[in-house]
């Protein structure tokens, strides 16, 4: 199993260039399943998620054309509508192909995700949605099959807002007969960076980026070429990193308009933020000072974001709350990070973190994407070397992250 190995101290400075998102690429790859003509997809992050998504994909027969950067998809040959246990329990999105398959083929078989270490992650609203829309819906040997002539539209409320259940009903609707309105739905720029997509093919939808999305079926969508756009939770990590080692950097290709709770915490932790077009720049000049963080549904701070700011909490100056209110089990960073020398008392939803003045290199263990990213900025402030293990985690979701650090001057190396 592959490890990094941080020697930490450096402050992060220079350049680096954010990738296309991943929590827009992989719904977005989905979309694909909704035509017979080509959708082509450029600014695609090279990504072991977006490698699985591709070849769950191409199993089911539809063929990809990738180049760098880019992936041509052509779904002219579809002839098998199912998703298996083995991809699934790999990436919960690939629930996401669900509502496509259903909504153009009348027919679909998805493993159940199961759960996974940050918590149980139902998929029930997604099920209780396609239902609304005229969908049977039987759970057979750990498979949601679907079956529907043709979907109808319906009004459905979301009892929770859950981002891929939004952007499941949003791609099986927009095939649907008639108007489904999707209320409480997540807000999102990963939910309208799809519909951008979805409208480009042909569908017609209106409110996205709101609580209350209107999308009116039609019988076929066409081709299209879109460019995903830029990922939030890697700026947000880059700049925490930098923020955390008192370093100075600059992110190309970003937007700060999506990053916006994230942008005030670092400001509110000292950090000096310049926005010019799409690059952000952040100096920080000493210590952090600790900052309360409060996970909830975009607009509000991301929960992929929680960890990374609770790294930066650890050496900072003062104590911090973090409420965690997405999902019931995304503290195991908690247990890794004291063993840095970090003060953390977890009750509940709660973290309070009071700041240290230093963290001390250990060996770590990564449990989810997230929380290893927090590791890693972890590993970049503490004194001496560490090593992070499960790496396999980082690289679903972070394109070359040890080369990006590297070029701004990390001294962190991969060991295989
Ligand atoms: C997406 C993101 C993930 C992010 C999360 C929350 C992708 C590919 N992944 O995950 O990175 O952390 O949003 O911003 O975009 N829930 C139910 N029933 C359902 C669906 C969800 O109870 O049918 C609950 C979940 O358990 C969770 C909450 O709703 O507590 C939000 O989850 P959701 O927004 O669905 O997360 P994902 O879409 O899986």
């Amino acid at each position: 199993m592959q490890k990094l190995a941080i020697q930490g101290g450096t402050p992060l400075r220079g350049e680096v260039r954010i990738s296309g998102a991943k929590n827009a690429a992989l719904p977005i790859m989905c979309a694909s399943l909704l035509t017979a003509d080509t959708l082509r997809l450029t600014n695609m992050p090279d990504l072991h998620d977006v490698i699985t998504m591709r070849k769950l994909l191409e199993q089911m027969g539809v063929a990809a054309q990738v180049a760098p950067g880019e992936i041509a998809f052509t779904g002219d040959l579809i002839n098998k509508w199912e998703a298996p246990y083995d991809m699934v329990k790999t990436m919960r999105a690939a629930i996401l192909v669900l509502g496509p398959l259903v909504a153009r083929f009348g027919d679909a078989r998805v493993s159940l995700p199961g759960g996974c270490a940050i918590g149980s992650r139902p998929v029930n609203l997604h099920i209780k949605g396609l239902q609304a829309m005229g969908a049977e819906i039987t759970i057979e040997h750990g498979y949601i099959h679907a079956k529907a002539k043709r979907l109808k539209g319906a009004r459905i409320f979301f009892d929770i807002v859950s981002v891929t259940g939004t952007e499941n009903l949003m791609m099986a609707a927009a095939l649907a007969d008639g108007v489904t309105v999707l209320e409480n739905a997540a807000r999102e720029p990963e939910v309208i960076d799809l519909a951008n997509c979805l409208r480009a093919m042909g569908a017609k939808i209106a409110g996205d980026g709101t609580d209350t999305i209107t999308i009116t079926g039609v019988e076929k969508l066409g081709g299209a070429e879109h460019r995903i756009m830029p990922d939030r939770i890697e700026s947000g990590t880059f700049l925490v990193a930098a923020a955390a080692t008192g370093g100075s950097i600059t992110l190309t290709e970003t937007r700060a308009d999506i990053l916006e709770t994230v942008l005030e915490k670092l400001t509110e932790a000292g950090a000096q933020i310049k926005v010019q077009g799409n690059t952000i720049h952040l100096e920080m000049n000493g210590r952090p000072k600790a900052v309360n963080v409060r996970t909830a549904p975009h607009p509000a701070f991301p929960t992929d974001m929680q960890a990374q700011f609770m790294a930066l909490n650890c050496i900072a100056e003062g104590s911090a709350m973090v409420v965690e209110t997405i999902f019931e089990n995304r503290f195991m960073h908690v247990q890794e990070l004291r063993r840095l020398g970090a003060q953390i008392d977890v009750e509940g939803n709660t973290a309070v973190v009071k700041g240290v003045d230093h963290l001390e290199g250990a060996t770590v263990m990564a449990t989810d994407l997230r929380a290893s990213a927090c590791l890693v900025i972890a590993g970049l402030v503490a004194q001496g070397e560490t090593v992070i293990d499960r790496i396999y985690h980082l690289d679903r979701g972070y394109e070359h992250i040890e080369a990006k650090l590297e070029k701004l001057g990390a001294n962190i190396r991969r060991l295989k």
